[in-house]
């Protein structure tokens, strides 16, 4: 017996049903919010992330699946969807329909992580790019389209922590006084953080380990760096989203596991039994476009991963029972019946309606079992007797109730009885 690889899983059965319900809500969001959906490969050029989310970040440090095929070239399943849309935009020259482009994308991503409660190698997100406008107005609408998604799904226990991360020259100067606060202090925290002193001093603000975290608490915050236009820009936002009831949680030490982001980032954290998840996060690259060779374009996205929307969902039992897998059953018994059921069946799924029939020559009380199973509306009984009579038995099957319908009849008032409805 072969096993599914390390970190991933099939999605089927009843989870399968929370995905659809999780896709057509994302779906929605993003018709509401005026996004298109967007397909890019699920294999790039390893360079391009590289180039975007940085070559010291853990994702292409340690995470990426990367492999040399047939040609030579050095690909990578994609570990994230941001570049591969920028990606997108600049070779398929979107700029020349207008801006802003808004597009979406729901698909699966890969990174060789240790896999855990909400983490997998294989996981897969629902992103959303806003590409083009450095207004305020534009972080503002990504934050919203997060939160109402959140809402959409009926999850509201969420925090939702904002941070603003600077321009690149902010950014230059609390590096440089964060190098400077460490530089003594580098014997009392942990190897990664030791690396990330020389590799990305940004990234100790996100490290968990105990030791390191009173050395951390008294670390110069970036608010103290920010040059008045993003001091501007921050009250901007935040006037923005006070003025549309929208909470946020202002959070100095939120850094993002990804070097792109300059300005506006944010995250929404959500309690999952024992743990908490980070359910999405996003933020504003206003870079990304120029260092993969485009104009100089920003830009705001965020992603939520659908594994953790999904476990948060059954969780919160935010959706309601799964819907019905067919909305009739014909059941029949004998030859001439089954030719009967048939005829029913196609003229009930021509106008749209979900129908099954006996596959297995099943006897009544089965098919009838089968048919509560497949969580059938109605049931549409044909034996013997009915055909002699010329009157078929609809069973109303949440109820028990069952009534003597006319066979010329019936296809019509199962129709009448769904439409109800
Ligand atoms: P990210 O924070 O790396 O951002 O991932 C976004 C979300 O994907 C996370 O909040 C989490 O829910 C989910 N996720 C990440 N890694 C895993 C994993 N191993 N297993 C399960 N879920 C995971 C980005 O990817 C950016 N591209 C977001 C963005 C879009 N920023 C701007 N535009």
């Amino acid at each position: 017996m072969i096993s599914r690889p390390k970190g991933t899983n099939d999605i089927y059965g009843e989870e399968i049903e929370y995905w659809q319900y999780f896709e057509k809500a994302a779906r929605k969001v993003a018709g509401v919010f005026g996004f298109q959906e967007i397909r890019t490969p699920i294999f790039e050029m390893a360079e391009l992330f590289i180039r975007s989310v940085g070559d010291e970040t853990d994702i292409v440090q340690k995470e990426m699946y990367t492999f040399e095929d047939k040609g030579h070239r050095l690909l990578c399943l994609r570990p994230e969807g941001t570049a591969a849309v920028v990606r997108s935009f600049i070779e398929n020259n979107m700029v020349s329909e207008g801006l802003p482009r808004q597009v979406y994308y729901i698909g699966p991503m890969f990174r060789y992580e240790r896999p855990q409660t909400g983490r997998q190698r294989q996981f897969h997100q629902f992103g959303a790019e806003l590409i083009g406008s450095s207004s305020p107005l534009a972080d503002a609408e990504m934050i919203w389209m997060s939160v109402f998604l959140l809402e959409e799904l009926r999850l509201h226990r969420y925090t939702l922590h904002i941070n603003m991360l600077g321009c690149q020259k902010d950014r230059e100067s609390y590096k440089a006084a964060l190098k400077d606060y460490y530089k003594d202090k580098l014997g009392a925290v942990c190897p990664d953080c030791r690396r990330r002193y020389e590799t990305n001093v940004l990234r100790l603000l996100d490290c968990k380990v105990d030791a390191c975290q009173p050395i951390k608490e008294k670390a110069p915050e970036l608010t103290e760096f920010l040059c008045p236009e993003c001091r501007d820009h921050k009250g901007q936002v935040s006037q923005i989203l006070i003025e549309n009831n929208i909470d946020a949680i202002w959070n100095t030490r939120l850094v993002r596991g990804l070097d792109y982001y300059t300005g506006i980032v944010f995250e929404v954290k959500y309690p999952f039994k024992e743990t908490v998840f980070d359910l999405l996060g996003g933020g504003r690259y206003d870079h990304v476009i120029e260092q993969l060779g485009g104009n100089a374009t920003p830009s705001v996205g965020f992603a939520c991963g659908i594994e953790r929307m999904v476990a948060t969902m059954r969780e919160e039992k935010a959706i309601a029972e799964p819907a019905a897998l067919c909305q009739v059953f014909v059941l029949s018994i004998g030859e001439e019946a089954k030719k009967e059921s048939l005829k029913i069946t196609d003229f009930l799924r021509k106008r749209g309606i979900s129908v099954q029939h006996d596959l297995m020559g099943r006897n009544i009380r089965n098919q009838l079992k089968y048919a509560d199973k497949q969580r059938a509306l109605y049931t549409i009984i044909i034996g013997e007797d009915e055909l002699d009579k010329g009157v078929y038995l609809v069973k109303e099957m949440e109820t028990g109730d069952q009534i003597e319908v006319e066979s010329s009849w019936v296809e019509n008032y199962i129709l009448e009885k769904l439409t109800a409805l």
